[in-house]
């Protein structure tokens, strides 16, 4: 759907335009005078997300601006007061600074937590040798599956928008990309029958991830078995990300889609401690699934790291077999966040839809200045606000249009960050 608007000329927005091409051609000019040039793998990655978010923020608070940052999704409540205690006493024995090995007593009982867990929160049976892969966060982990899998002819079907590393991973490993446009009219499921059967022929892996970033979208159990029965029909892996397996509000849960019988023939899911825990820091994930997947993923990891940090690992088992009261205050706590907001935006005239997960709002750019890409827009929101929020193009193509904000502040903070885009909205009136 194309939505037009006349032109802005705001001064504050023929800044930002100059900005961000003045942004562009100085890179441009560094990247000309190196000495030593980018792999053309990366080269064809897009900028990341991130790094553009901190260049803005880092100019933004340079001029002395209290930036109110909305971009990463990076939990700010303190972590469970027991996973930091316990990570503090194995820190400080001698014996966790040495490598780890896969056989050694954390390994061991790490694994086997995993599986317990799993089996309490899903009702999955894994077994904790083969079907258990801890990972340095579910980012590692993701990319490296590409790098483990695709060949330059392999297709990897990944919905679009998404979180970055499900795509960025793909290049990086010199795989082809396929995007699957995913929108609020198809309820932000891919539709996998729409496919060509050439690229079918050739796809290897699709990605999915639900509760949805940047999008908030759900799915249920439903989807999830058409899905795995599409996946084994096809022989295609399916890499689930759930990572915001907790954040579901109002009453619901979000499924594993390793609860589809037969599911692990074809799938495999990622966790984390980041977000559930507010322990990103950390470096904490898991996959489990498909025992194949997982032994290559873990043969991959084998050339590159020397797994984790064996104090990390008993913190872990700490979190996941400790009380999980944590992690229910914590959800409570971004859901009162996420009304209070989700008013907020309502009042000064933005009105979104109700978030159903995770801790992110995904809001379609007003009207008014429809005529900006997002990133222009979020740029216009840093300088003019000091509010960061992520432009929906970092999230790929089919997310221009729409900025994500990740409510990581406080309550009083986000009603500041309220009044001051208030502030934004009116300027085109
Ligand atoms: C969908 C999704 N997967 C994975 C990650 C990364 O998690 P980790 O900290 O475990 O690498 C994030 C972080 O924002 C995410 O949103």
């Amino acid at each position: 759907m194309t939505r037009t608007a006349k032109p802005l000329t705001s001064p504050s927005i023929r800044r930002v335009q100059q900005q961000l091409r003045e942004q562009a051609r100085v890179e441009q000019q560094r990247n000309n005078r190196r000495l030593f040039h980018e792999a053309n793998r990366l080269k064809r990655l897009p900028l990341y997300l991130f790094t553009i978010l901190d260049q803005l923020k880092a100019k933004a608070q340079a001029r002395g601006v209290d930036v109110i940052d909305l971009g990463m999704g990076n939990p700010d409540l303190p972590p469970p007061t027991h996973v930091v205690e316990e990570l503090v006493k194995q820190v400080k024995k001698p014996e966790n600074h040495r490598y780890s090995r896969k056989d050694g007593d954390v390994e061991r009982l790490l694994n086997d937590t995993i599986a317990q867990w799993y089996h309490r929160k899903f009702r999955v049976e894994l077994d904790p040798r083969t079907e258990v892969l801890p990972l340095l966060g579910s980012k590692e982990g993701i990319s490296h599956l590409s790098l483990a899998f695709l060949n330059h002819d392999d297709i990897a079907l990944v919905p679009n928008p998404t979180y970055p590393v499900h795509f960025n991973g793909v290049v990086l490993a010199g795989g082809i990309l396929y995007n699957l446009p995913i929108n609020a009219e198809n309820e932000y499921l891919p539709d996998l029958q729409a496919i060509p059967r050439s690229v079918l022929k050739q796809s290897k892996i699709l990605f999915l991830s639900y509760p949805h970033n940047p999008t908030t979208a759900v799915a249920d159990l439903k989807f999830f078995k058409e899905v795995i029965a599409w996946a084994r029909h096809h022989r295609i892996m399916v890499v689930h990300d759930f990572a915001y397996s907790d954040f579901m509000f109002d009453g619901h849960r979000a499924p594993s889609i390793l609860e589809v019988p037969g599911a692990k023939e074809v799938a495999v899911e990622f966790h984390t401690l980041s977000k559930s825990y507010s322990l990103p820091g950390l470096r904490f994930g898991f996959a489990v699934g498909n025992q194949d997947v997982l032994a290559s993923l873990a043969k991959t990891k084998s050339y590159i790291d020397f797994g984790i940090f064996r104090a990390v690992q008993w913190a872990a088992v700490k979190a996941l077999s400790g009380p999980q009261d944590y992690v229910e205050r914590a959800v409570a706590l971004y859901h009162t966040r996420r009304n209070l907001f989700l008013k907020g935006l309502k009042q000064i005239g933005w009105d979104v839809p109700i978030p159903k997960a995770t801790f992110y709002v995904w809001a379609k750019i007003p009207l008014k200045f429809s005529a900006l890409t997002s990133l222009e827009f979020a740029t216009l929101l840093v300088q003019e606000a000091g509010v960061v929020v992520s432009p929906g193009s970092g999230f790929g193509e089919y997310g221009e249009g729409f900025v994500r904000f990740a409510l990581v502040e406080p309550e009083p903070r986000l009603k500041e960050a309220i009044r001051r885009i208030a502030r934004v909205l009116q300027m085109a009136d």
